[in-house]
């Protein structure tokens, strides 16, 4: 009788303990990862990944390059793999990317001398590649992010636009028609633009614009992706803030979908941890956390527009930026860091 007792008392504890972010969110916006083939492969790994996320990306496996390197030669063996895990596990998946100008064949834009296409075979080619893609992950792929950084670096430039193979083909057009030919392939995908630096007043402005456009055209575009690549002191909470109320003006889904936060900054003497070692320090770890209580803060006041917000990769050992710059939640060995605590209490962090 008395162990029963001790066993009732110690459910709710159980049941706390066993939350992931994922349930923490729930009624907010689901929370997703990126993962590469390890990740989804490890039991370990995995277990992570299905406690804590309800959202996947696959980090390269579903890029042009990955799944058409040579015109019509696809290979779904990468995108397979992780799109499998994710139906086993019953995860919706972020689909990434349809258009980027890194990471593609250029025979999706480049005749065999080296030509730029006339632009009707450079759709053709566009269109079968999307067409393709879409159809395959159809069941488990609930959003794609259509076209990817089309928006210049280059804060001075006249245009706009990233001046890239592709556009120099076909201007806006290829933009608009990624977006048609995705939705032709599913109509029932939200279609998203991403991209990063979407806090910077002028990218903002710029992406905000286009969209506007887009959307005045007709274009099935349904939300902005905000990449999310951000520092221990930037974006500031009213910097983010303020692009999100920028574009909730003109779309109904907002997605975080490539979130972290490096140490590194453009004032690299500022980092607090030793170079050569791979040891973060405490407060390394403490202002990591503030900054991602900071950024949670602010999203979870959007939660009515912001659907899904999305870690660029599982552990800082996976990092894209170099596990020595501790963006991530979880560290090099798969352990749960301060800002994990932050961001799954949803400790509100104003300062
Ligand atoms: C990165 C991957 O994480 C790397 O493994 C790969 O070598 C390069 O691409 N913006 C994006 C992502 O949209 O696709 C990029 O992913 C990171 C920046």
């Amino acid at each position: 009788m008395r162990k029963k007792v001790f066993f009732f008392l110690l459910l709710p504890a159980l049941q706390l303990s066993a939350q992931g972010l994922k349930d923490a969110y729930e009624g907010l916006f689901t929370v997703g990862v990126s993962v590469n083939l390890r990740n989804v492969t490890d039991s370990a790994q995995a277990a992570l990944i299905c406690r804590n996320y309800n959202s996947v990306t696959a980090e390269n496996a579903m890029k042009p390059a990955s799944t058409e390197r040579e015109e019509g030669r696809f290979d779904w063996r990468g995108a397979d793999r992780v799109a499998n895990f994710c139906r086993q596990h019953g995860i919706k998946m972020r689909g990434h990317c349809l258009m980027w100008h890194n990471q593609i064949g250029r025979w999706m834009y480049e005749d065999e001398e080296g030509n730029p296409l006339p632009k009707e075979e450079f759709f053709r080619r566009m269109r079968n590649h999307i067409h393709a893609v879409v159809s395959r992950y159809k069941d488990v792929v609930y959003c794609w992010d259509v076209v990817n950084e089309a928006i210049t670096d280059d804060r001075r430039a006249d245009n706009p636009y990233r001046q890239t193979p592709m556009y120099r083909i076909a201007g806006e057009e290829f933009i608009a028609n990624a977006f048609r030919f995705a939705h032709e392939a599913d109509s029932t995908a939200l279609l998203f633009y991403n991209d990063y630096n979407e806090c910077d007043p002028v990218r903002s402005r710029r992406i905000y614009e286009m969209v506007l456009r887009l959307k005045a055209d007709g274009v099935p575009i349904d939300g902005i992706g905000m990449q999310g690549h951000y520092n221990l002191r930037r974006p500031q909470p009213e910097e983010l803030d303020r692009a999100i109320r920028l574009y909730r003006q003109l779309v109904h889904h907002i997605h975080i979908t490539e979130l972290d936060v490096r140490a590194s900054s453009q004032q690299g003497g500022d980092l607090q941890f030793s170079k050569d070692g791979t040891t973060a320090s405490d407060s390394l770890d403490e202002r990591l956390a503030a900054q991602y209580g900071r950024i949670f803060t602010v999203l979870r006041r959007h939660s009515d527009v912001i659907d899904n917000v999305t870690f660029w990769n599982l552990s800082d050992r996976d990092s894209w930026l170099g596990a020595k710059n501790y963006p991530l939640p979880f560290d090099v060995n798969y352990q749960p860091k301060r800002a994990y605590d932050v961001i799954l209490q949803k400790k509100d962090v104003t300062q």
